[in-house]
Formats: C-alpha cells, sequence, structure tokens
C-alpha cells in the first residue's frame, strides 16, 4: 500500500494508541517512537521497509535509532536467533556464543583488549564511567555538552541544556535532565564545549586531580553531527593522560562508522569505549571495551574486587549468536559500501537544498546523517540547539518524508544500513527536494 493511506485505515493505530493511553504514560515505552497525533505501530520489517498496521510501506532510515547495520529480519541473523532460541534463550552458565564474539570484538579494534557485555547503550556508558571511577579512585567525570549518552544520572547532565539555563560557554551549566536529580551528581559532572579545545581544556585542568574521565562521542548527534576535530581529541587524550584520568570513548552509535569504530579515525586512542545498538544484531546490547588493565576492576578473581559487576541478562546467547553475524557480515567490505552510500547521501541531500535555494545544511559521516534548518553546520550544542521555528520546520519536513515513504529520525536525521542501494538514496533525495521546497513556501 502507497504510504498516503486514507485515513479510514489510520482508525487501527488510533485505536490501538487510545489503549496504550491507558496502561502506558503517555502510550508509549520510550518517547522516540511517539508521533503526533498517534505514533505508528509497526506489524513487519524486511531489509530496509517497515510495514505498519495499516499495511503502509515506508524505507527505513530510522533503523531503530541507528541500530539496526543490514536492516530488519536478515536471513542469516534470524537463523543464528532461532538456532539458539531452540537450545534456550538464557542459563546460569557462561556459553560458547560469548566466547566466540568476544573474540570477534577485541580481533576489531586495537584498543580492545577486553570486552564485558551488558544490555544497553545507557548500561554500557554506566559501566565506562564506574570503571573509571573503580580505576582511579575518583568521583568525577566530564562530558561534553548537549551529548547524549543515555539515561544514567551521571552521563545525562546538560543533555537538555537550553539558553535559558547553559550558562556561559566557558563554564557551561550542569544541568540536570530529571527533576530531583542529586545536587552530588550535577557537582560531579564537568561541562565543557565540543570542538573547543583551549576552553575545554582550561575547564578540565580546574578539576585536575578530581575526574575519573572524560566522556566523549565522536560524531554526537545532538550537538549537531559534526566529527569531533583530531585536535580536540589530542587535547583531550594529552590532558587525560597527564592527569590520570581516562578517556572514554562513546561508540553506542558511531561504531558502524569503520570497521574498528568511528576511533579509527584518530592517531590517540582512547582507554574505555562504550558500545550498543548495531553490536547486538537488531537484539538489546551493550558492552565495555579497552584496556587490559582498566577492564581488569571488573575481574572478579582479584584479590581485592574493585567492581563488582553482573547482570541477569548481560552477554544473552541469542544477542551474542545475532550480534556475531551481525559484525561477521558487517566485514571491512560492507563497511566501505556503506560509507559510500552514505557520502552519496549526504551529496544528494546537499544537491536537494541547492536546488530548492533553502537555507538548510547537512552534517554527519559514513552512514550517519543530519539535517539542519540553518546554512551552515553548528560547531557546537549551542549552535544546533533547535528553537521554535527550526523545530517547526523539521516537523514539516518529517511530516513530508514520513506521508512520501520515508521514515527518519526525529531529529532529521537518518542512518543508512546495508540493505539499501542507491535506489533508496535517490528516493531519500527526491523526496526531501519537494520537502524542502514545501518549506521554503512556508517561510
Ligand atoms: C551516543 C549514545 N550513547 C548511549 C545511548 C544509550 O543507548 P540505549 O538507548 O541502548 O540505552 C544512545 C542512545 O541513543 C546514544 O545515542
Amino acid at each position: 500500500m502507497s504510504p498516503s493511506t486514507p485515513s479510514t485505515q489510520v482508525t487501527r493505530s488510533q485505536e490501538l494508541y487510545e489503549r496504550a493511553l491507558r496502561v502506558l504514560p503517555g502510550g508509549v515505552s520510550r518517547n522516540a517512537v511517539l508521533r503526533r497525533p498517534h505514533p505508528f505501530y509497526a506489524v513487519r520489517g524486511e531489509g530496509c521497509y517497515v510495514t505498519d498496521i495499516e499495511g503502509v510501506r515506508r524505507i527505513d532510515f530510522a533503523n531503530n535509532m541507528c541500530s539496526l547495520i543490514h536492516g530488519h529480519a536478515h536471513p542469516a541473523i534470524v537463523a543464528a536467533v532461532v538456532e539458539q532460541m531452540e537450545r534456550g534463550t538464557a542459563f546460569t552458565f557462561a556459553t560458547e556464543a560469548e566466547v566466540l564474539y568476544a573474540e570477534h570484538m577485541c580481533a576489531r579494534a586495537p584498543g580492545f583488549e577486553k570486552i564485558r557485555f551488558v544490555n544497553s547503550g545507557t548500561e554500557g556508558v554506566m559501566t565506562c564511567l564506574k570503571a573509571a571511577r573503580a580505576f582511579t579512585r575518583r568521583a568525577k567525570i566530564a562530558k561534553t555538552e548537549g551529548a547524549y549518552h543515555g539515561l544514567y544520572d551521571y552521563a545525562e547532565v546538560s543533555q537538555t541544556s537550553n539558553p535559558a539555563n547553559w550558562g556561559e560557554a566557558d563554564h557551561p551549566r550542569s544541568n540536570p535532565v530529571v527533576l530531583g536529580t542529586p545536587r552530588g551528581v550535577l557537582d560531579d559532572v564537568v561541562v565543557i564545549p565540543f570542538n573547543d579545545p583551549e576552553r575545554a581544556v582550561r575547564i578540565l585542568s580546574e578539576h585536575a586531580g578530581e575526574l575519573a574521565c572524560v566522556l566523549i562521542d565522536p560524531l554526537p548527534h545532538r550537538v549537531g553531527m559534526m566529527p569531533a576535530t583530531a585536535p580536540f581529541i589530542d587535547a583531550l587524550r594529552r590532558w587525560t593522560e597527564k592527569d590520570g584520568a581516562l578517556l572514554v570513548f562513546d561508540e553506542v552509535i558511531t561504531f558502524r562508522s569503520e570497521y574498528a569504530g568511528a576511533q579509527a579515525w584518530y592517531s590517540a586512542r582512547p582507554d574505555l569505549t562504550a558500545l550498543g545498538k548495531m553490536i547486538g544484531g537488531g537484539l538489546p546490547v551493550g558492552a565495555i571495551a579497552g584496556r587490559a588493565d582498566v577492564m581488569d576492576v571488573l575481574n572478579p578473581l582479584a584479590e581485592k574486587v574493585l567492581f563488582p559487576h553482573s547482570g541477569t541478562f548481560s552477554a544473552n546467547p541469542l544477542v551474542m549468536a545475532a550480534g556475531k553475524i551481525a559484525m561477521e557480515l558487517f566485514d571491512r567490505d560492507a563497511v566501505a559500501r556503506l560509507n559510500a552510500l552514505g557520502d552519496r547521501a549526504r551529496r544528494q541531500i546537499a544537491d536537494a537544498i541547492e536546488t530548492a535555494g533553502f537555507p538548510a545544511c547537512v552534517t554527519g559521516a559514513g552512514s550517519l546523517f543530519r539535517i539542519h534548518m540553518t546554512p551552515e553546520p553548528p560547531a557546537t550544542y549551542r549552535e544546533a540547539y533547535m528553537d521554535p521555528r527550526r523545530t517547526q520546520l523539521v516537523k514539516a519536513l518529517l511530516d513530508h518524508a514520513f506521508e512520501n515513504g520515508v521514515m527518519l529520525i526525529n531529529t532529521c536525521s537518518g542512518a543508512l544500513s546495508t540493505a539499501m542501494t542507491a535506489r533508496e538514496i535517490d528516493v531519500l533525495s527526491d523526496v526531501l527536494l519537494a520537502g524542502f521546497r514545501k518549506l521554503k513556501e512556508m517561510k
């Protein structure tokens, strides 16, 4: 069925949403799926297409918030999961699947000397921060303003800062996301600006000897999806090394960027890396990987266990089976092919913007892109911040794309999957061209 569905068929989603509202706050379990007037309900995914409950099929550039690297229901991943499922889904035993997958991941990136699997990106980031604290015996962490790292109290700080509360650029404020966040959490998080080595180092130096780690996403989505520059990463590496703090990369999204993750872009290497999303092959996952001596804080065989750590579903065999096959399929050739498709997508979007003559721009790298309603790419969170006008334009473009069979992430971002070809990219840029023309009329 075409995306422009008659209104009678929308009723099934509406009905379901009315029921959902009675039992789920706001009718959803994750805010990312909320759409107005109601969310859409998926019934099936095949490759790069998703069919909703009304029978409408769309190209999926959201890929469950960048987590599906091969699209939906890849036959080899399905077979691996079914095969494991028939033998049991969870045990109070270790499994061979976990060992095999750990070997694959440690062979992938030079800095991954040891790895431990958890259940989400949030948990991966939290485990990195706690491991850094246990290793350094220090409490504070530093992070870039506005960067999203999941739901851990400390990692959340400043994620939703706005012009009314973000403070001076020389000292961005530690603002909570959730009401009632303990004052101590805010005091223990140092906020630095993105891609501003001088300011960042100046702020960090005010906390010399107190920081367990500096947490950094090399391509932070909410900060504008501009890659961290080499001078910025080098400055953070030099400062942390001198100070005895650790450098932690959040590669929950960006690991898809290169065979060994976005850390391959830099000569500096992180001490720890948080992973998640695509490494689960479509199932819920997280991981922490890095230097063996740091990872050893998790070692339950140590004379003094510094960081006792467990999780009922950590390294679940279904996830290990799905993740391993997904990552094996995402070999060097597949990474190169997907990144070339990403270059093509960003180029064609930029062309559509130019053809339409609308003041927008596109950022991103590898297989990720984000469209901004500004003529120039934002350099920091403050520049990427969406005021009501930009929010309105983004919503209008998202609605237009959705009505024309293209599903994007709610910040007007997209993540490609290996199930895509140039054909889907052409549809994307054609739909966006018509969308930018519409936005021009709205102005
Ligand atoms: C960079 C980054 N880190 C961490 C997370 C948290 O991952 P999860 O949603 O699996 O908890 C996300 C989720 O979007 C993310 O984008």
